[in-house]
């Protein structure tokens, strides 16, 4: 059991793992067999703190707690005190004090969530997104569509593809990555150089030359809404810079796959007919968000 999920780094590679097949159980679990997964009535009381928009974690969440017989109550900003001022701890602190037994929040700021979760004694908090840093359960559902494509977490070359210096799906995915033995490559829009992370100082040639050698490649969208300053790029050079198009996806081998954390802006990080091909598991991740989720709130409530 685990109090709180802030980021990767409050797991082990074994409760990872665990995770990863709960996941995949529950997925299989009748529902009538669900029912014995439900919680507690002491602990099924649910915030949901969104404080940046979603659809995917949003709705994932909401889903996934309604299967675990978990009451939700919806926070937002406008309509809560933390319109009159009121801290982010504080509105924490009087919901753990109403018997709220967890939070599913995503936030823009980055490290307050570890100091909140330090005054809390019965909530447990989830994050559902914290700045650029963390995003543990898309992580574990991302984990889970590549385990169940290639039966192992370990011996894979992946590409991280865009804008990942501002992505916090790059920042979570790359931790419990590193726990296993596997290659990871990185081609910033931001330097346009391709690395490798574990040996960043090594020059690397034009990043399509690479493409047959990839297991995965991850995409990432221009995260506009964290940039400071006016990105010098549009969406189209991005396109052309960084996107996977057609001819790109046929250099790749056949047993790699295309992920991507969605949202995606159209024509921009992959080329539309790519939608359909089923080896693009933007919608198989999507899939896998319930069921982890699910996991997630096992875990912590269960
Ligand atoms: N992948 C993801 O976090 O999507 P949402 O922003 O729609 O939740």
């Amino acid at each position: 059991m685990i109090k709180h999920l802030l980021d990767i780094q409050d797991l082990s590679p074994a409760t990872w793992e665990t995770l990863i097949q709960d996941t995949i159980s529950i997925s299989k679990t009748s529902i009538d067999k669900l029912k014995e997964r439900k919680i507690a009535d002491n602990s099924n009381q649910a915030a949901f703190l969104f404080l940046e928009p979603s659809t995917r974690t949003y709705f994932s969440f909401s889903i996934a707690a309604q299967k675990m017989g978990i009451h939700v109550h919806v926070l937002n900003s406008h309509q809560s005190s933390l319109s009159k001022g009121e801290t982010i701890e504080d509105t924490l602190l009087n919901l753990e004090a109403m018997g709220v037994r967890s939070t599913i929040i995503r936030l823009k700021e980055e490290n307050i969530l570890s100091h909140i979760s330090k005054s809390l004694k019965t909530m447990s908090l989830i994050c559902a997104g914290e700045g650029k840093t963390s995003h543990p359960s898309q992580a574990l559902l991302d984990a889970t569509t590549i385990y169940e494509h290639f039966n192992r977490l370990d011996n894979l070359k992946i590409l991280f593809l865009g804008d990942i210096e501002h992505s916090r799906v790059y920042a979570s995915n790359l931790k419990w990555l590193n726990w296993y033995n596997n290659s990871i490559y990185a081609l910033s829009s931001n330097t346009k150089k391709l690395i490798n992370i574990n040996e960043p100082n090594t020059e690397l040639g034009p990043w399509e030359n690479y493409l047959a050698e990839f297991d995965v490649i991850i995409m990432i969208r221009p995260q506009l809404e964290r940039h400071t300053t006016p990105s010098s790029m549009n969406l189209s050079e991005y396109h052309h810079e960084f996107g996977i198009n057609l001819d790109r996806f046929k250099k790749l081998k056949p047993t790699s796959i295309l992920m991507h954390p969605g949202p995606f802006y159209p024509k921009t990080e992959f080329s539309q007919e790519l939608l359909s091909d089923k080896r693009f598991k933007i919608y198989r991740q999507v899939y896998w968000g319930i069921f982890a989720r699910m996991s997630i709130f096992n875990h912590i409530l269960g």
